[in-house]
């Protein structure tokens, strides 16, 4: 996750007249850049959509989490008990916003660059075990995002302690992490309907069977050896 340092510095306290100058450093995010243009996923994902997703949406996201963060630090440091629990939507919204997005876009790539090749190695081995091949793991995430009602996402994740893939939805931008602490996100798909409709309108099966056309396996490939490391 792309990460910058602002450091502030304000005055905290003057109740003996002499203001007490404290720093600290606030970790915020930024707008991640994308590996590819924004046209070459078409025709599965048009250009317009990928441009006002990662401009608008994803910008939305990081911009009202780095604002919550800065409101958030000012009421820990004012001991405002009240804004620091109200924050907490803005908080897991946009935060999880940010987070899922960052996924997503890893999680996509041009059919020049690899987009819609089958997982290889370890990954594709244990899909099969759990699943029985990737066409029957697609049509099971394909059911479950066209399933969820409202907006959010569905996704395959690995549970470290139980050592077994999943495949989770969680609503609005909640990530995975909601589902359950040990599970880690190998892939998103985004089922907001800003994610397709502009193209598929309220044909939300189509997008869902079209995407895997430029679904990258790579990130969830090398996400789930770092958890299970070949011996
Ligand atoms: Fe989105």
């Amino acid at each position: 996750m792309a990460l910058r340092t602002m450091l502030t510095r304000k005055i905290v306290g003057s109740g003996l007249g002499i203001g007490l100058l404290q720093s600290r450093s606030l970790q915020t995010v930024a707008l991640p850049d994308l590996a590819y243009d924004y046209g070459s996923l078409e025709p599965v994902i048009s250009g317009e959509i990928m441009q006002l997703h990662h401009q608008k949406h994803h910008q939305s996201y990081v911009t009202n989490y780095n604002k919550a963060l800065e409101q958030l630090s000012d009421a820990i440091v004012k001991g405002d008990a009240s804004t620091v629990v109200k924050l907490q939507a803005a908080i897991k919204f946009n935060g999880g916003g940010h987070i899922n997005h960052s996924i997503f876009w890893k999680n996509l790539a041009p059919v020049s660059v690899g987009g819609g090749e089958p997982p290889k190695d370890s990954l594709g081995w244990a899909i099969d075990l759990h699943f029985g091949s990737v066409e029957a793991l697609i049509q099971k995430i394909n059911n479950e995002g066209a399933a969820l009602q409202g907006s959010g996402w569905v996704w395959l994740g690995v549970d470290k302690e139980l050592k077994k893939l999943v495949v989770e939805t969680t609503a609005n931008q909640d990530p995975l992490v909601t589902k359950g602490l040990s599970l880690v996100p190998l892939l998103g798909i985004d089922v907001w309907e800003h994610a397709y409709y502009l193209q598929y309108k309220n044909v939300k099966p189509d997008y869902l069977k079209n995407i895997w056309k430029v679904v990258d396996w790579k990130y969830a490939s090398h996400v789930y050896e770092k958890e299970f490391p070949k011996s």
